[in-house]
């Protein structure tokens, strides 16, 4: 019988015994880090020290909630100007058409974009008092910006597309409107504002040129009509998380680029389901006639009739160095193509680099890349071009609590090779979900955050949720391959509603390894009524595992977990996007993961309605959280909007980076 095949009961069974190793592992060998971990001296010891603010309970009110004794200031809403003489959006004239104006395109290229979601903080002075915000703009939330827009409902019936038919202007304002904001902020008497005129700010959209760097660049499948050489690209977009280099750069994470290209049927219908292009972009869920924004019906780099290979050259990481706004972005290809949700970095014992990184979609894996070459911490050019030479990974969950990190390598010899349908090792990185399966990585629930804490060196995996997610082992044709879609030792939940995070330890704990130990951390869910469980051996598919921890008192019910951050100690700090099991908003959460209080789960903080939160970025002081509220209002639209946040009564939602920090000061979540 095969692990999959292994009932629910059976593979936790498993996994608890392993559980216990772990945990004796963090009480014996507390973790000594190398590298330029700012608080790579610190045991776990530290990071056991205790969270001191009063849990908050869910609410489904249009507003941020926080515990007693916290505030917030709202650092950049969508549409805020960024540069001088630029006007900020008349968001009171959304409902009025402001958008299908004349010149909104050119405004909007000016201005904070829309849907923000990662966050990350460059100190530009030793007390961390001023700093630049590298801030993602996910997506456009069309209804929310166009009188008459039906936003995502019936989008794959050409709903978006036929709106773009009559509206053809709006491309390029949602163009404008996506990609990356890079802002100055500053705290003056301990509020936080933004720079208004800052040499930092600027704007990274769908069309800004950008620089194709590593394996791929100049490859077959990444030339176009409009790029015969395949090494400069027009823009980012579906920038989900990211993440931020040792050596001070920003990472960029391109995500959920199928939702971009329109007119795939046609496409196979005049090559053939089998050929490799069409092949390719099956397998990367890019099978609509009409695309989610409907772009292709007014630019023509989204019909896949006119640019077949354009996809290719999207669903990467993007470096951005946030000090110099004339530098142009570069496309890290030696990261793998997929959806990327985050590139969170590490620097292992010897000093090279490892980024860990998920791909959001259901059934598909997490990757590790380790640089070929070592930091130089004092060489800042040498490190400028780090991520275009090195090894990336595949992980491999193992039944016994072990794991394997898969390299995707070409050879000639096999696996990755032409047989397989890999002629270079640029092809095994655009089509890195193929390699993938080739070498047996573990089919996931979602990964979307996969971050290193600071403090101890561990990585966590959110696995969000996967109702696709099947009771029993059944091969099936999914997204463009087989694959089995019943529960795994990692993904153990059938139809899993509410997500789970997975612990992972590397082997002798340097992240340059290619073994790991692992252990699922949490299973999210209510851990009301009798279903917080202390052991993983007593689980039902209803069941609520937190770490261990076992006053369902003392604990918040969470679902849906996303992006993740840690303070300065060592907590993990959770924000989610979906369903929760008190059915109250999206919000913040945090708990310790050493010590006695390992995963005693607490609620900090409840979003607007509509919203999902992102982002859980601290100051180094730790005195501030960042996050970004995403999608407030979403469901309504301009004319009935559902949520008037963040300016009160009568405006329209508009998303925007808030900063959380205590009345008076001091460390958040102390
Ligand atoms: Fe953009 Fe996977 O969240
Ligand atoms: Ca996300
Ligand atoms: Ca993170
Ligand atoms: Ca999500």
């Amino acid at each position: 019988m095969s692990n999959e095949s292994k009932p629910f009961q059976a593979l936790l069974a498993q996994r608890f015994s392993r559980r216990e190793v772990l945990q004796a592992g963090f009480a014996l060998a507390p973790l000594v880090l190398g590298g330029c971990s700012p608080t790579s001296t610190t045991g776990p010891s530290k990071a056991a020290r205790g969270l001191g603010f009063q849990p908050i309970r869910g609410s489904t009110a249009d507003a941020i909630i926080l515990p007693p004794g916290y505030t917030y200031d709202v650092v950049a809403r969508w549409g805020d100007a960024l540069f001088d003489g630029v006007p900020d959006l008349d968001a009171a004239r959304l409902a009025d058409g402001v958008l299908l104006e004349p010149g909104a395109a050119e405004l909007q290229s000016k201005q904070f974009g829309q849907n923000c979601d990662a966050i990350h903080f460059f100190a530009l002075d030793p007390r961390g008092d001023r700093g630049i915000l590298c801030v993602n703009n996910e997506f456009t939330d069309d209804a929310l910006m166009y009188p008459g827009h039906a936003g995502f409902a019936g989008a794959s019936r050409g709903a978006a597309r036929a709106y773009v038919e009559t509206h053809p202007q709006i491309v390029a304002v949602s163009q404008a409107a996506q990609g990356v904001s890079i802002i100055e902020v500053v705290r003056e008497h301990g509020v936080w504002k933004r720079v208004k005129r800052s040499r930092y700010a600027r704007r990274i959209t769908a069309t800004t040129p950008i620089e194709i760097g590593g394996p791929a660049r100049g490859a077959a499948l990444m030339r176009t009509t409009a790029d015969p050489s395949g090494t400069r690209v027009l823009g980012t977009f579906g920038n989900c998380a990211g993440g931020r280099t040792p050596w001070g750069t920003y990472l960029t994470a391109e995500e959920n680029i199928q939702d971009y290209f329109g007119n795939y049927a046609l496409l196979q219908e005049q090559r053939g389901a089998d050929d490799p292009i069409v092949a390719a972009h099956s397998r990367y869920g890019m099978w609509k006639t009409h695309s989610l924004y409907g772009w292709e019906a007014a630019d023509t780099r989204f019909d896949l009739i006119h640019n077949p290979t354009e996809p290719f050259r999207f669903g990467w990481i993007v470096e951005i160095d946030p000090m110099d706004p004339n530098r142009p972005p570069v496309k890290r290809t030696a990261l793998g193509r997929f959806a990327h949700e985050c590139a969170s970095t590490f620097v292992a014992p010897d000093g090279r680099v490892a980024v860990y990184m998920g791909d959001d979609a259901k059934f598909e894996y997490v990757y590790k890349f380790v640089t070929a070459r070592k930091f130089d911490p004092k060489n800042p050019a040498a490190n400028r071009d780090l991520l275009d030479a090195g090894t990336l990974y595949v992980a491999r969950f193992d039944a016994n609590g072990s794991g394997e990190w898969l390299p995707l390598v070409y050879d000639e010899k096999g696996p990755l090779n032409e047989a397989a349908g890999f002629r270079d090792q640029a092809e095994v990185l655009i089509k890195a979900r193929a390699a993938a399966a080739i070498l047996g990585a573990t089919p996931m629930d979602r990964p979307e955050d996969v971050d290193v804490n600071p403090v101890t060196g561990r990585i966590y995996i959110a696995c969000t949720n996967n109702d696709s997610r099947a009771a029993e082992s059944v091969v099936k044709h999914y997204r463009g391959r087989e694959v089995d879609l019943g529960p795994n030792p990692a993904n153990p939940r059938a139809l899993n509603r509410y997500g789970h995070i997975i612990e992972i330890r590397e082997a002798g704990d340097d992240h340059t390894s290619t073994s790991f130990s692992w252990e699922v951390f949490l299973l999210a869910g209510d851990p009301r009524g009798g279903r917080l469980i202390a052991s993983l051996t007593d689980a039902t598919s209803e069941s609520a595992y937190y770490a261990g921890y076992t006053n369902a008192d003392e604990v918040s019910p969470i679902g849906s977990p996303d992006n993740l951050g840690f303070d300065r100690d060592g907590n993990l700090w959770i924000v989610t996007d979906g369903e929760q099991p008190d059915e109250s908003n999206n919000g913040c959460w945090v708990c310790p993961t050493v010590g006695p209080e390992r995963g005693r789960l607490q609620r900090f903080m409840s979003g607007p309605v509509g919203a999902e939160i992102c982002g859980c970025e601290f100051t180094p002081d730790g005195e501030t959280l960042f996050l970004s509220i995403q999608h407030p209002g979403s469901g309504g639209s301009v004319t009935e909007p559902i949520s008037h946040w963040p300016d009160g009564p009568g405006t329209q939602p508009r998303a925007s980076v808030i900063a959380v920090r205590r009345e008076g000061g001091g460390r958040v979540g102390g």
